[in-house]
């Protein structure tokens, strides 16, 4: 494709313009936005950047692995920083939604600060801001985007670094093409986007370890149900929900008492709006018995059939 490798070859050029010999940091957040950005600024200015991917323990399974795995081998200097100890003791006893991003986003700035500081100096901070996000600046996917995503107020002055934004005149097809041509496996470039505060908004009210670890598999049996029955690409996004209701059950001979989990799958075009999947009801079957099989502490699943309005993508 000519067009897009013409991008790609303008954005390096344009990008070792900005840069020079000066030393670039990144977010990576396992996205698509902010894994192209590192695959092109690698190309651009190689050692020079560093990328750092923070593991909050909020992820999926799996998935800084995997983030490991697209990006190193293409020659992404990728740091990955296990934070996970921290962010748990900061969201104890904490169930207020909005508590719980603002916790995350600080914790995340945090974590990031401190990374700048120890890897450092740095000067410029590489973001993967797209076209939409510069129009109406409400959002994208990315942890590229600190200040939307984990909805805070950004770095202090003394890391008041210049931005490096090479996707801002883009549509997030385009970012798609140039990652292709890139080599960015498609699980992660055709991705579902994921919320920056990741499982913590979708393990309702208190989160623990153990209540992470049961909606981790729940989840990881869900979006690969959807991949293997080649349903995930005509949904635009779906989730596991763990929701605290225990209810009544039977197995074998003994009663249960155990936790629902939630499936939701939508399909929408701005995230604004969104319409839920008329997922297959033998698939949804089949869902739901591996998921009381394989998750012990799951004796109930159900699928949520709401639309957004009134009900939010997210549950919490
Ligand atoms: P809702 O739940 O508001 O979600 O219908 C719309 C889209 O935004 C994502 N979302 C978030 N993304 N930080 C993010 O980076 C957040 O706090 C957050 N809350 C919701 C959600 O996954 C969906 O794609």
């Amino acid at each position: 494709d000519w067009t897009a490798e013409h991008i790609i070859d303008e954005l390096i050029a344009d990008v070792q313009a900005q840069v020079g010999d000066g030393r670039v940091l990144l977010a990576i957040s396992g996205g698509v936005d902010s894994s192209t950005l590192g695959l092109l600024l690698a190309r651009a200015v190689g050692e020079r950047l560093t990328a750092v991917f923070i593991d909050h323990g909020l992820l999926r399974l799996g998935e800084r692995e995997q983030v490991e795995a697209a990006l190193r081998p293409l020659g992404v200097n990728l740091i990955t920083v296990d934070a996970r100890a921290e962010f748990m003791a900061a969201l104890s006893g904490v169930s207020d939604p909005e508590q719980k991003r603002k916790i995350i986003g600080r914790e995340f700035i945090r974590a990031f600060e401190r990374e700048a500081r120890t890897h450092g100096p740095f000067d410029f901070l590489a973001q993967g801001t797209l076209y939409p996000d510069v129009i109406e600046s409400a959002g994208g996917e990315g942890a590229a985007n600190i200040k939307s995503h984990h909805n805070v107020g950004g770095l202090p002055d003394d890391l008041a670094f210049k931005l490096v934004e090479p996707f801002r005149t883009l549509f997030k097809d385009e970012v798609r093409e140039i990652a292709r041509l890139l080599g960015l496996p498609d699980a992660v470039r055709m991705r579902h986007p994921f919320p920056g505060p990741g499982l913590a908004i979708r393990c309702l009210g208190a989160i623990s370890e153990e209540k992470l670890d049961i909606l981790r598999r729940v989840d990881d049996i869900f979006i690969s149900g959807l991949r293997e029955f080649g349903l995930y690409d005509g949904c635009s996004q779906a989730l596991a929900i763990l929701t605290p209701i225990q209810s009544v059950g039977v197995m074998g001979d003994e009663r249960t008492y155990s936790f629902t989990a939630a499936l939701r799958a939508v399909t929408t075009d701005d995230f604004m709006t969104a319409e839920w999947a008329r997922l297959p009801y033998d698939f949804l079957a089949t869902m739901s018995n591996r998921i009381v099989n394989q998750v012990h502490e799951i004796n109930r699943v159900v699928y949520d059939i709401t639309g957004k309005p009134p009900a939010t993508i997210e549950w919490e």
